[in-house]
């Protein structure tokens, strides 16, 4: 019998209730995991001392610790790109060299950090200025997929941080975002920064030409001042009308929804400045450290990842919440679902032969309370089991509002706890909560710079845990390109082209279209 059989049987064998577990105080220490002021408990799970060492046997099987450390080391790890997978370099605070195909990518790495510093620090001060001489008010950034939602969400998280020019997200084709975002805008104090890792996405070479049109009809001369470009791309970026000076280059061992700690990461550091995206960065490295060195038992991405192959693979859901009780992570759910689901949504194992087993789940969330006026009634009541992860800052922001915050704690801890317990007796089935549905809680002092960097490097390293485990790579995303293909295909046809030898379903579509136009 193998590991996963055992664990399947484990869990088939399970007759003490999530409540019930929660009395053994021994157990639910293996269940908790600290860093700092950091606390990942996931002891309101079906998660035993029996499933955890079975779970874990299974990591080591799979090679978790020998494939980390390759990652770390540069080697090629993905393999059916052959790249290095080094975003964990653009955090390293460290000194020793990191080498791939013999070469240290470090001094790039600082080279181009410092670049990045120099442009924010002169664009904050009005240094780097608009065609006029007069300082910039408000930078967009146009970009897609990892190029967008890292920093998008991380800005949003930072609010409080954000004491320089207002930054602005265009990312979807849809003319109605470009806009919208322009319309609030004035050319003459807007930079507009092309942030694309192959510089060839439609989307954004779409909205980066509706822009650099704006900007010329705004401006009439002087264009080159309001453009910059974060891509691996540097000729394209120069053909596209932006100087080699502007233009922030990583190398191909960074992968899209991996990229805010380097250039993709401009935005965020103009916004908040050089010294907070530093402790952006060591909050990343911190978490690296702590991936790299503590034990599987007492490692906060494997135990996160142990209870995402429990709930995905021996107890069978789906789907997991991610649920922070943080209105400014608002976009973590989003920008999860690239790094999970772009990551682990494969059906093949590294080898190519089909997967024995299902891997990446379903992510979804919205921050709480809102969720809990909305989706909560099925995570409590409905027949599907939802794993739900929550996330809460011990400290709001606002100290003037500490009431509040109190409430948004108290509102947190009651949920996992009515998930766990449910109500089992009441005056009709209707009002009956079955309980039982397990929860996580990680539980952070106050949402700053550097614990963001730890949360997202978190849940990178255990994106990163589960694809080894399932014995997929986390780090190709073929399934993007059929979409893109058939987008191109279609074009001529949305424009009046003979949609003859399409399906007869995709025909019907095109010709009410048609009469629409
Ligand atoms: O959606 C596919 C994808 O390649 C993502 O992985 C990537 O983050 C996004 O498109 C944007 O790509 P680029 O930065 O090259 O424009």
């Amino acid at each position: 019998m193998s590991l996963w059989d055992d664990l399947k049987q484990h869990q088939a064998s399970q007759r003490l209730s999530i409540a019930e577990m929660t009395g053994d105080e021994a157990r639910n220490s293996g269940l908790r995991v600290r860093l700092d002021d950091m606390l990942l408990d996931c002891s309101k799970t079906t998660m035993d001392a029996a499933a955890l060492a079975l779970l874990t046997d299974i990591a080591k099987q799979a090679g978790v610790e020998t494939r980390r450390d390759a990652m770390l080391a540069g080697e090629k790890i993905n393999e059916t790109e052959d790249r290095a997978v080094l975003h964990t370099a653009l955090r390293y605070q460290g000194s020793n060299p990191i080498l791939v195909n013999g070469e240290d990518v470090m001094p790039g790495v600082r080279d181009t950090l410092s670049r990045m510093r120099a442009f924010s620090d002169a664009l904050r001060s009005g240094a780097i200025a608009a065609h006029d001489g007069k300082p910039f008010t408000d930078v967009v950034n146009i970009g897609i997929g990892g190029s967008d939602l890292g920093p998008a969400m991380a800005v949003r998280a930072l609010s409080p941080y954000c004491d320089g020019p207002r930054a602005h997200f265009v990312a979807n084709v849809d003319g109605s975002d470009i806009a919208d975002t322009l319309a609030r805008l004035d050319p003459a104090r807007t930079l507009v920064i092309v942030a694309s890792k192959t510089f060839t996405t439609i989307e954004t070479m779409t909205n980066a030409a509706t822009a650099r049109n704006w900007l010329e009809a705004g401006l009439g001369a002087g264009l080159g001042a309001h453009l910059a470009a974060l891509s691996s791309a540097v000729d394209k970026a120069g053909a596209f009308g932006i100087s080699a000076e502007r233009v922030f280059g990583f190398e191909d061992w960074v992968g899209g929804r991996y990229s805010i700690w380097g250039p993709i990461g401009l935005n965020l550091m103009i916004a908040i400045g050089p010294e907070r995206f530093d402790a952006f960065l060591q909050g990343g490295y911190e978490m690296d450290q702590h991936f790299r060195t503590a034990p599987l038992s007492q490692n906060m991405p494997v135990l996160l990842a142990l209870m995402g192959i429990w709930h995905a693979n021996a107890c069978g859901h789906p789907t997991r919440a991610v649920l922070p009780y943080d209105e400014r992570l608002g976009r973590l759910p989003a920008y999860l679902q690239q790094l999970d689901m772009e990551s682990n949504g494969k059906r093949v194992a590294l080898d190519g032969s089909t997967l024995p087993r299902s891997s990446g789940p379903i992510v979804w969330g919205e921050p709480g309370t809102n969720g809990q006026h909305a989706f909560y009634q099925l995570i409590h009541q409905g027949t599907h089991i939802i794993p739900c992860e929550f996330l809460v800052a011990a400290n709001g922001q606002e100290s003037d509002l500490d009431h509040q915050h109190k409430l948004l704690l108290a509102n947190c801890l009651a949920q996992s706890e009515a998930l766990m317990l449910g109500r089992p007796q009441a005056d009709t089935p209707h009002r009956v909560f079955p309980g039982n549905r397990p929860s996580s809680t990680l539980i952070y002092d106050r949402l700053d710079p550097r614990t963001l960097g730890r949360i997202i490097a978190l849940y990178e390293h255990r994106v990163f845990v589960e694809g080894v485990i399932w014995g997929l790579n986390s780090f190709d995303q073929w399934g993007v390109e059929l979409g893109k293909e058939l987008a191109t295909a279609m074009l001529p046809l949305i424009e009046g082209a003979d949609a003859g030898k399409k399906d007869n379903s995709t025909r019907s579509l095109l010709a009410h279209l048609d009469r629409l136009r």
